[in-house]
């Protein structure tokens, strides 16, 4: 279906640069760079689209790095379907390699790349996505140029193995950690034991960021149905790359934008479909963030209104027991949708890349295994949403559910008075680095029903917010047996960790919220039920608190140590609103202006 208007259909925007009778001296310029790798001139001016390849994969990337040979395939796709695929190279983002967070990278690609779509002949654009950060960078670009795009994860890891047990990336890292501090490894095992984890190209494959975002892009309706959860090495892979090359051709004649497919309704499936499958905290962070370079209202109170009635269907680490590659066999993501679908739960008119909606591309699709999928009436936790907490430490911060254990229960849970709330005392930490230099000692004299908080770790305070909320307990109480303590901070924290912290706690320090008049030894008291997290003293010291923060100019946080970090320090918002660079959300859909 060609979208026309009384003129024909819409010309392409690349015409502008390669065939514009009226500006011949440009013409000729713009084409005779691209003729010099051997395209011809017949070609550039035959009315084929031009399609980009946003490259993510790099040697710097590793987990996207299989999308350099997977390229090939969307490139012969998009030459089958009649386009001409111009590769180019996205700000690297590697979520484990990059100093002092990856974090901070997601708006820099994100920048870059609205640049390169805004500024080059691009008609259409296929979006390399993996590795956590990488997804939404990727998707809140298109959203803000908003030209037809598609996006092509590039799939999970292998499962990973060690003596016959599944050891998943990023979740078997705080497992090894226990056994290290219990003096049951040493430092080579620890590595050999983490390496298992990680057995081939891909992604994460345990239900961190990365799995999560991708299926959330598919859920989104951005990604070709089925195709988010193929694991890397995978031939289905390789197909489903030249697929989308053909496709996002068609998507161009078609005129179909990110506009038309990223609503409100599509969003509110997200949410849905990330509590499902037990998706990662960082999942509301970035789904705010590309609504509203989309234009579409989205707030954090919005995940436990739609999410937190989910239940758990997806028996995936660190909620649950398997893998990437179990969950592909079962079914991925149209699997979870359908369960969802049958309770009403889904919008099924949201429409996707493929021309049809979700309702029309998931419907029926079966459970293939009913251990790593359960069913709506049989699920792995009945609700598996976050809960939303403010007061007067933060006006909002979140809680994942489904990954509260019962032996987290019975510590702080156990008053049969008051079921859903603790009182505390407050052991803080400014900073992952002083966390590290403290943890340890005892003159903090942390038992197992302190509260630890991490504060300092925001998109300010730690320029990007690090994955440093869920702390590991001193060693002398893992010895003990008692391996997590309740977290709270303005961090964030990484998917893969099954802490139940509360996290993304906005305002930040850094920015002036609650928690900088937290002291050491503290009282605080957090109700799940109410949705309440405070302080235990008066109004009239924490004023004072307020006060004298303010005589001495207020939180420190550690210099900037690039200009990046000063720029971006200067204009980011906080996480409960996406973190985004506040001065880009008056651009929106810049490529129809
Ligand atoms: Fe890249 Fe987990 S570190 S996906
Ligand atoms: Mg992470």
């Amino acid at each position: 279906m060609l979208k026309t208007n009384e003129n024909g259909p819409k010309p392409l925007r690349s015409r502008a640069w390669f065939d514009n009778p009226d500006n011949i001296d440009m013409t000729a310029l713009y084409l005779e760079r691209y003729l010099n790798f051997g395209i011809s001139l017949e070609e550039m001016q035959s009315g084929m689209p031009i399609i980009g390849i946003a490259q993510t994969g790099s040697d710097l990337s590793p987990c996207n790095r299989h999308h350099m040979e997977l390229a090939k395939r969307v490139r012969e796709g998009i030459r089958e379907a009649g386009g001409i695929p111009l590769e180019f190279p996205v700000h690297p983002i590697q979520e484990t390699g990059k100093r002092p967070t990856a974090g901070l990278d997601r708006n820099l690609a994100y920048l870059a790349l609205v640049e390169v779509l805004y500024g080059y002949p691009l008609d259409g654009v296929v979006l390399t996505i993996g590795c956590d950060k990488t997804t939404p960078a990727c998707l809140m670009a298109a959203a803000t140029v908003n030209i037809p795009a598609i996006a092509l994860s590039v799939g999970p890891m292998l499962n990973g193995w060690f003596r016959g047990e599944r050891t998943g990336s990023g979740t078997i890292v705080w497992k090894a950690r226990e056994l290290l501090a219990a003096g049951e490894i040493d430092n080579k095992g620890f590595i050999k034991l983490v390496s298992s984890s990680a057995p081939s190209t891909g992604y994460c494959n345990t239900m961190g960021t990365a799995t999560t975002m991708n299926s959330l892009a598919e859920a989104l309706g951005m990604q070709l149905p089925g195709s988010a959860a193929i694991p890397a090495p995978y031939r289905d892979r390789q197909e489903v790359s030249y697929y989308t090359g053909k496709r996002i051709v068609e998507m161009v004649h078609e005129d179909l934008k990110p506009s038309d497919i990223l609503t409100r309704d599509a969003f509110v499936n997200a949410i849905r479909v990330n509590s499902a499958i037990g998706g990662s905290t960082n999942a509301p962070i970035h789904l705010n963030a590309l609504a509203r370079h989309v234009g579409v209202e989205l707030s954090i109170d919005d995940w436990q209104t739609f999410g937190e009635e989910i239940p758990l269907l997806v028996n995936l680490q660190p909620a649950g027991e398997y893998l990437g590659e179990d969950y592909y066999h079962a079914g991925g993501v149209p699997a979870v949708v359908n369960q969802l679908m049958e309770q009403g739960l889904i919008n099924e008119d949201a429409l996707t890349v493929n021309g049809k909606t979700l309702g029309e591309n998931c419907r029926g699709a079966k459970i293939e295994d009913g251990k790593v999928i359960r069913t709506f009436a049989d699920p792995l936790k009945k609700h598996a949403g976050f809960r939303v907490l403010r007061g007067n430490l933060f006006d909002s911060a979140i809680m994942k559910l489904s990954v509260i254990s019962d032996e987290f229960r019975q510590r702080y849970l156990s008053n049969a008075a008051d079921p859903d709330a603790f009182e505390g005392r407050a052991v803080v930490f400014d900073g992952p680095e002083d966390y590290h230099h403290r943890i340890d000692d005892p003159a903090l004299e942390i038992d197992e029903n302190t509260v630890l908080f991490m504060r300092g770790a925001g998109p300010i305070g730690y320029p990007g917010a690090a994955e440093v909320v869920n702390m590991r307990a001193p060693d002398y109480l893992i010895k003990k047996g008692v391996t997590s303590l309740a977290c709270i901070g303005d961090g964030r924290q990484s998917g893969t960790s099954g802490s139940p912290s509360i996290l993304n706690a906005s305002p930040e320090a850094a920015a002036g919220g609650g928690l900088a008049l937290l002291q050491t030894g503290d009282r605080v008291r957090i109700d799940l039920k109410k949705g309440s997290a405070d302080i235990l003293i008066s109004d009239e010291e924490l004023q004072a608190r307020r006060e004298a923060l303010k005589a001495e100019g207020g939180y420190k946080y550690p210099d900037h140590q690039t200009p990046w970090q000063e720029i971006q320090r200067s204009v980011v918002g906080q996480l409960a609103t996406g973190a985004v660079l506040e001065p880009a959300i008056a651009y929106q859909r810049i490529a129809q202006t």
